[in-house]
């Protein structure tokens, strides 16, 4: 049972700041979306929606759908504007990460999958689940095989075709979800100056009856629109309200913790870029670290809810803007299923 405390599944320890390490930064980043969009006038035919009700509750106008092709697909292209842009062949990345909630198969992962694709020969690695947040945890832990000195190349990606698990029959939740993923290298620097400066990720099981599926088998697989009957649990399953509550409390938490911890006031932020589940998520947490709206990156207009996709998605689209200048200080900010949450400040490195 819940236990009555209004936000029981936070833990209030403060983790301790990480001791300075060789800087790890993000040499590349890349994304892709589906070119096909979906409005919310598609869902009206489809459920008891409206547009109104989309826009105003969620902040979702439209999304990208993928209606052939499975997650390495997806991520395929993104794969490979990263490498191309860093000047790369594939040959050279020594692991791979995936964070996906949807990857084309149980096993084999979705980073062997997609090192298979894009012909990343010398490259081991795995997959991670853990949903919204799964970006986070990938640029960690790779740092931390960096750091380790295991690898010197590492690939996060983070993406979700959640088309291929949502359930079109309820509207609660097939309204909140896009298809899309991106891209990043990690790399480590001799300048001090820049990369992953600190991190807090959390976790904490007792929310994993709030937002879940129940069994993937081959959900991921499934044709576009269409489920027989027979694997019909393959979809997500929510209580709205219950992950909405602990989402604005966990978001907002660890931003304002990262900020506290690092000395650092709302003018020192450039920018903040938070997992793109809700436009009111969002703004609550842009509003507990005192910042002003035009640094908060918000596409969840365009493409909804793409799960680990949402960040890297958004990283990518401010640095090809060219918004993204070398030396500012970013703080990414997730929640999602687990619960899983967290934030991480870097200092950007890429020279425009
Ligand atoms: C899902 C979400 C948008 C619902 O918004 P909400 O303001 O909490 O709405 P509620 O769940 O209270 O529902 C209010 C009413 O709208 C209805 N409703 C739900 N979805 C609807 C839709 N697509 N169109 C129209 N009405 C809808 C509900 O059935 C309910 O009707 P009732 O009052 O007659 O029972 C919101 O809870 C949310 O974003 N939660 C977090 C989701 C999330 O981030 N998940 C990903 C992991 S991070």
């Amino acid at each position: 049972m819940v236990p009555s405390n209004k936000h029981w599944w936070i833990r209030r320890t403060k983790y301790p700041k990480q001791k300075k390490h060789m800087p790890i930064y993000i040499s590349s980043i890349a994304h892709f979306v589906p070119p096909d969009i979906f409005t919310n006038s598609y869902f009206e035919d489809k459920v008891d929606t409206t547009d109104e009700w989309i826009k105003s509750r969620t902040g979702i106008s439209e999304r990208r759908f993928q209606t052939e092709g499975h997650l390495s697909d997806l991520l395929l292209p993104a794969v490979e504007q990263c490498l191309k842009e860093r000047g790369i062949g594939p040959e050279e990345i020594d692991c791979v990460i995936v964070a996906t909630i949807t990857p084309d198969n149980r096993f084999p992962s979705a980073s062997a999958t997609l090192q298979a694709k894009a012909g990343m020969v010398n490259a081991w690695g795995y997959d991670i689940s853990a949903a919204c947040s799964g970006f986070l945890y990938g640029l960690m832990t790779g740092a931390g095989l960096i750091t380790g000195g295991t690898c010197k190349k590492v690939l996060v990606c983070g993406g979700d075709k959640m088309s291929s698990i949502l359930n079109f029959k309820d509207r609660t939740t097939c309204i909140l979800f896009g298809d899309g993923g991106g891209v990043a290298l990690l790399e480590s620097t001799d300048d001090d100056s820049i990369g992953i400066q600190d991190s807090i990720l959390r976790m904490d099981g007792k929310g994993g009856q709030f937002l879940y599926m129940s069994d993937h088998g081959d959900g991921a697989k499934a044709p576009f629109e269409e489920y027989p009957d027979e694997i019909k649990q393959h979809y997500v399953i929510q209580d709205g309200q219950s992950v909405f509550k602990s989402a604005v409390v966990g978001m907002a938490d660890v931003s304002a913790e990262i900020m506290e911890r690092n000395a650092l006031t709302a003018d020192d932020i450039s920018w903040l870029v938070p997992h793109q589940a809700n436009l009111r998520i969002i703004d609550a947490t842009a509003r507990r670290m005192g910042l002003d709206p035009t640094k908060v990156i918000i596409n969840i207009d365009k493409y909804g809810n793409t799960t680990a996709g949402t960040i890297p998605i958004c990283l990518s689209e401010l640095h090809h803007e060219g918004k993204l200048k070398y030396g500012d200080k970013v703080i990414l900010a997730s929640f999602g299923a687990g619960f899983t949450w967290g934030s991480i400040l870097l200092t950007w490195g890429i020279k425009s």
